[in-house]
């Protein structure tokens, strides 16, 4: 293929990363370092918290005004079979995967809307925009199928405003963090033949983020090396 040495362009703003203290978010933040504002609960932000979201949400706003692009990447993964699976653990997965997107999005999104221009990213995981049985983790999986919902709504209520709402739906992405003898486990299942890196996925927020993907709103873009499962 011919390199005709064209590259995405990304407009100026801050990108507010919810959940960027490790793992995928780490590595939007290592892509974009002049210009990413984490959140996490080391950094004193527990947006599980609408209070603390919102409060933290006010510094920024004073700080920078409304950021170009809203990442989220928070979403706490448990492996259980749903009678297997208590309830506290069941309202921790809501409240880490839906409750943080749900708080997020209504602190930062109504501010974005006066940009003209914008990004929402979101996180899923690959499989939870399918109908089907997900026995390895059903409730983490109802979860991230009420995130990809919540995303497709709010891509359509706002997309006449010029931002986008996406949703990535990684596979299984290799780090420091990321659950070792799980993905060891599911390996076989990735007809690519290996575990995705952190820059899999950033290659697609990348793109997501650039001018030219302004006419894409409402789906969900899977990075998982074609995983079966
Ligand atoms: N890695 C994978 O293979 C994979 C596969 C499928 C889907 N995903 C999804 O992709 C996203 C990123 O995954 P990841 O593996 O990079 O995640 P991760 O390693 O679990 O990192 C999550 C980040 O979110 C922060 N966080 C967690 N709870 C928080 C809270 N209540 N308030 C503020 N910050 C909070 C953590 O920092 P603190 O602890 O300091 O708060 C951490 O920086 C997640 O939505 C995950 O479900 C990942």
């Amino acid at each position: 293929m011919t390199n005709t040495g064209h590259a995405n362009h990304i407009p100026d703003g801050q990108i507010l990363l919810v959940g960027g203290g490790q793992g995928i978010g780490r590595a939007i933040a290592a892509d974009f370092p002049e210009r990413s504002t984490i959140w996490t609960r080391k950094s004193g932000v527990d947006t599980t918290d609408e209070a603390a979201v919102r409060d933290a949400y006010i510094s920024f706003e004073d700080k920078y005004g409304a950021p170009y692009a809203l990442i989220h990447t928070i979403g706490d993964f448990v492996e259980q079979p749903l009678l297997e699976t208590t309830d506290s653990t069941y309202h921790h997965l809501f409240a880490s995967n839906v409750d943080t997107v749900f708080q997020t999005i209504q602190a930062v999104v109504p501010s974005m809307l006066k940009r003209g221009t914008g990004r929402v990213i979101l996180f899923a995981a690959a499989g939870a925009d399918k109908q089907r049985a997900m026995l390895r983790a059903p409730v983490y999986f109802a979860a991230k199928a009420a995130v990809i919902q919540l995303a497709r709504s709010l891509a359509a209520e706002i997309a006449e405003s010029g931002i986008t709402v996406n949703v990535i739906a990684p596979g299984l992405i290799n780090h420091d963090h990321s659950h070792r003898e799980s993905q060891a486990r599911m390996l076989s299942k990735v007809p690519a033949g290996r575990l995705g890196h952190p820059q899999d996925v950033t290659a697609m927020v990348r793109y997501l983020l650039s001018a030219e993907a302004s006419y894409v709103t409402g789906q969900v873009l899977t990075v998982d090396g074609g995983l079966q499962a």
